[in-house]
């Protein structure tokens, strides 16, 4: 192994091209592959912009060719030579017309075999390129995509920067607090038998910073929640955080489109038309039984209610009669693609998320089957028909239930479930959508009481204050959430900046006055000194790299992810610790 000696880089590998043919240039890096033709060397150097072919001939000094013949694939060079044009050029790399002629290359370091070939393209399993996470970072696309996804942190940090926001750190050590995912805890020392809770996101401490008179904040903030994976759900992850002072749902909602334009237009050359659409909660719900709309295609969800509104059909009946709708989606010209084994497979789907079953009328050119039909009038038929505009070539896909939400959510997965398989969504579209009007509560089953669907803090509509205690469940929050392509993005709101407001929420919440207290007892004392108006929303930035640069899941745009149980499989953790830390965190174990 050599030292860099007095050699060091004057140009970066990527970045050179024609036009610095001639000249001499010092690059340096890693070998990605060298073939050696006899008497002729070439060698790809890889470093983050790029790579170069490196030249070695009979020319080549005989102390430098020699070390050429040594090189294998990922070993440490600096090299110096001149830039040529090449015999036989590429456009497989983005220097595919030029290649350095070696003059003086030193060793740097050498390098055992990898355990798998660092390019693109190649099939490796994901334990193994999380184990050796820095192989797998060497690899061209997913190298690129971090850098990338620093250009993008650039140009939104630019952005709030131009707008008067303030870039602050808050805290990562905190209190816990009720409400929201499971908490990561951290002992403390000093206090034993005392946790704090990693942030599930800084919501406390911007709007705490709104009172403080920053008047417009942002962070790159690491958020932690304790919730099982998904290809957009990490455990540790990070939010675009942002709070501003003295503005509406409309000023928040307008700033986040100029950020979102800025980004598309500097990262992809895309320019997004603003203001994006803005569909109620309600609305979203209905037409797509999702309130994350993937609006890249049609197949939206109708309603029948009143087509059956005197059916003596049972099912249809009964979900009526509860109050319920009876909600359809007409897969256009699908009857060939969706064969009673493929509509079985979408009842599966529309089981799994809640509906009792799927009923369906396929109608092909030859006949007509459907699992319902022949408990119709044919009137109710025919109305049915001409509702959801069905016609030879379709299938009508139905569900009823006494519930909306419930009904229109199995078919919004059902729909979801026809986009992908037959090929209607648009890989290149990018739908934004703002979804509003959030309901301010939502029911929990398991806990037996209203749950704040956004956080305890959101400022309800005006018109619907009056409802809190009366009827939560139709209370309107001033939340929003920002969908692409069927992901929710970010989402926020107006906090409320009342106290007296906020003691009826945390009633509303069943909180007692003392548990209000001992949970947010600063939040509640800071409102009491002048608070402005305020609201904010957060971005998950995994997310939106994720969508932009069209990756299937967040991993891919992470450096160190974390896998299906949590772990991170490079460095091991979560690991057991040394007995004496836990005794002198006062912590035993019980396993
Ligand atoms: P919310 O909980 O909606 O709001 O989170 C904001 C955004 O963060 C992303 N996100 C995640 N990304 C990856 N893995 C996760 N486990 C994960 N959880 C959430 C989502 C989501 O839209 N403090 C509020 C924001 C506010 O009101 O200003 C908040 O955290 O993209």
């Amino acid at each position: 192994m050599e030292t860099m000696g007095n050699l060091r880089r004057t140009r970066y590998c990527g970045e050179v091209s024609m036009a610095d043919v001639g000249q001499e240039m010092t690059v340096c890096g890693s070998i990605a592959r060298s073939r050696d033709k006899g008497g002729i060397i070439f060698a790809d150097l890889r470093d983050t912009t790029g790579i170069l072919q490196l030249v070695f001939d009979e020319d080549t000094p005989a102390e430098v060719f020699a070390k050429a013949e040594s090189l294998r694939s990922e070993y440490v060079v600096i090299c110096r030579g001149k830039l040529r044009e090449r015999a036989s050029k590429t456009d497989k790399v983005a220097t595919g017309d030029v290649e350095l002629y070696v003059s003086e290359l030193r060793v740097l370091s050498e390098a055992q075999t990898p355990p798998f070939e660092i390019r693109d393209g190649i099939n490796v399993n994901d334990d193994l390129r999380l184990r050796y996470r820095y192989l797998d970072l060497r690899r061209p696309s997913l190298h690129q995509t971090i850098v990338l996804r620093s250009k993008i942190c650039r140009i939104a940090r630019n952005y709030f920067d131009e707008n008067h926001f303030c870039e602050i750190e808050t805290p990562t050590l905190i209190k816990s607090t009720p409400e929201g995912a499971r908490d990561y805890l951290v002992p403390s020392r000093v206090q034993p038998g005392h946790f704090y809770a990693l942030p599930q996101s800084p919501q406390l401490y911007k709007q705490i910073l709104m009172l403080s008179g920053f008047d417009r904040y942002y962070q790159i903030a690491r958020c932690y929640r304790d919730e099982d994976l998904r290809a957009d759900r990490q455990p540790e992850f990070t939010q675009l955080d942002e709070e501003m002072s003295f503005v509406t749902e409309d000023d928040i909602m307008t700033m986040n489109e100029g950020l979102l334009k800025r980004l598309w237009k500097e990262m992809l050359d895309i320019d997004l038309v603003t203001p994006f659409q803005r569909m109620p909660w309600n609305e979203a719900m209905g037409r797509y039984g999702s309130d994350k709309p993937d609006t890249r295609f049609g197949l939206e969800i109708q309603d029948l209610t009143e087509v059956f509104r005197n059916t003596e059909f049972k099912p249809f009946a009964a979900a009526i009669q509860a109050g319920g709708t009876i909600r359809a989606i007409n897969a256009k010209g699908l009857a060939d693609k969706l064969t009673r084994k493929n509509i079985d497979k979408l009842g599966d789907v529309a089981k799994t998320y809640g509906a009792k079953g799927l009923a369906y009328s396929r109608l092909t050119a030859e006949s007509t089957t459907s699992s319902f039909e022949k408990f119709l009038t044919e009137e109710e038929k025919a109305a049915m028909y001409a509702a959801a505009g069905v016609e030879t070539g379709d299938v009508l896909l139905v569900v009823s239930d006494a519930d909306w939400v419930k009904a229109c959510t199995a078919l919004g997965q059902v729909r979801l479930e026809v986009g992908r398989r037959y090929d209607l969504i648009d890989p290149d579209k990018f739908n934004f959508l703002w979804v509003v009007d959030f309901p301010l509560f939502e029911y929990s089953e398991t806990e037996g009481r209203w749950m704040a669907m956004h956080h305890p803090f959101t400022m309800p509509h005006t018109e619907d204050l009056d409802k809190i205690e009366s009827d939560p469940g139709a209370c309107r929050a001033l939340a929003y959430d920002i969908v692409l392509n069927g992901v929710e993005l970010g989402g926020g709101s107006i906090r409320i900046n009342d106290p007296a407001l906020q003691d009826r929420m945390f009633k509303a919440l069943g909180f007692t006055e003392e548990r209000a207290r001992e949970s947010f007892g600063f939040l509640m004392d800071a409102y009491k000194f002048g608070a402005p108006p305020h609201g904010g929303m957060a971005y998950g930035l995994d997310r939106l790299v994720m969508l932009m640069l069209k990756k299937d899941s967040i991993r891919d745009v992470m450096a160190f992810p974390k896998v299906q149980n949590a772990g991170e499989p490079m460095s091991g953790a979560p690991d057991v610790v040394d007995p004496q830390q836990l005794k002198d965190l006062s912590i035993a174990l019980t396993l």
